[in-house]
């Protein structure tokens, strides 16, 4: 049987934070692992150029620093083929057809585009790429026939965008070659973790991030600074636990429940002193940080090969990329040329 196909990726802007990490990259080298995917991990680059068309440097230096992250949680190129958006031509070709496939009004009705476009301030001057990226992303879900797609919640417009694209061009050209995709979303409460300043998004923009790639003095200066209950002033004072971020993490990242059922029983009672808290807290985020920081200092080593693992990825993705070309360019009949040489 063959196994079914997910893809995912990630806008290479920054470096990757512990957000990204509990939200969606333990999901991914989880379903890498079952054995029951044949997992494609995308580079966004040409994504993060609809945003960031004057810098490119930071999406050169992101990319390297994106794949390290991938490879720092366990993301194994063996089983998982990470590559690079703008290494895919058949990409830009599916995009230009998908766009006569879409109207400027669906457009404009997508929520989370018109949500960024208020939050990067754009006002009248949004790119055209910018404001089009979903028929891009689009065209990356189903050039490789992905049928699982894991993301975030606020991608949900991109799929079902998809959805309807893949009905169009299906009904457009009389056949059905294109594969419906659905979400993988994450579990409740992981979607999104707040940032250490309590803020509801970690963001590199808010400087409230904790990145896979921090050093160890780094983690426990942000735990350090982390948002807890102003009214906590005493040791011996009650403390509240909601919306107070060290309970928030403990939550996601200790394993050990009824460790921090009692750590928030002592806390509400007084008596129980943040500093202590905080230094648990840094020890539970240490034992899950440690390791990947110390898989991607060893990546590090050799930036050479991990281009190389990203230009194979590439050439494995082109492949498949290229067979559903064929197709697309057969359906729609723009295959003047085959059999001639
Ligand atoms: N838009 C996604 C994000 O910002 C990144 C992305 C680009 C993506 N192409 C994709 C995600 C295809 C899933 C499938 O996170």
């Amino acid at each position: 049987m063959t196994k079914e196909i997910y893809l995912t990726g990630d806008r290479p802007t920054g470096k990757l934070h512990i957000g990204h990490y509990v939200g969606s990259l333990k999901n991914r080298v989880a379903m890498q692992n079952s054995g029951e995917y044949e997992p494609f991990v995308m580079i966004a680059d040409t994504q993060a150029f609809t945003d960031n068309a004057r810098d490119p440097e930071k999406i050169h230096r992101s990319l390297t620093e994106v794949a390290l992250d991938y490879l720092a949680v366990g993301l194994d190129p063996k089983k998982t083929t990470m590559f690079v958006q703008s290494q895919i031509k058949g990409l830009f070709e599916l995009t230009e057809y998908y766009m006569n496939l879409v109207t400027v009004a669906r457009l404009q009705r997508n929520p989370t585009v018109k949500a960024e476009i208020e939050q990067k301030g754009f006002g009248e001057s949004i790119p055209a790429g910018f404001f089009t990226y979903p028929v891009s992303q689009a065209a990356d879900i189903t050039i490789f026939k992905a049928k699982k797609v894991p993301v975030g919640d606020d991608q949900e417009p991109m799929l079902e965008q998809t959805r309807e694209l893949v009905r169009a061009f299906n009904s457009a050209y009389n056949t059905d070659i294109l594969v419906e995709p659905q979400g993988v979303f994450p579990a409740k409460g992981l979607g999104r973790i707040p940032g250490i300043d309590g803020n509801a998004k970690m963001s590199k923009s808010l400087g409230n991030a904790i990145y896979l790639s921090d050093d160890a003095d780094t983690v426990a200066a942000k735990v350090k600074q982390m948002y807890t209950d102003p009214q906590h002033i005493q040791v011996s004072d009650p403390g509240h636990i909601e919306g107070n971020v060290v309970f928030t993490y403990l939550d996601i990242f200790d394993p050990d429940k009824a460790q921090v059922a009692s750590l928030k029983e002592q806390y509400q009672q007084g008596g129980l002193g943040d500093m202590k808290l905080k230094r648990y807290l840094t020890e539970v985020l240490e034992s899950e940080l440690k390791p990947i920081r110390e898989r991607r200092a060893s990546f590090e080593e050799d930036i050479p090969a991990v281009l190389q693992m990203l230009k194979d990825g590439s050439d494995h993705a082109n492949q498949i990329a290229e067979k559903t070309m064929t197709e697309v360019r057969a359906a729609m009949g723009v295959n003047y040329f085959d059999g001639l040489k």
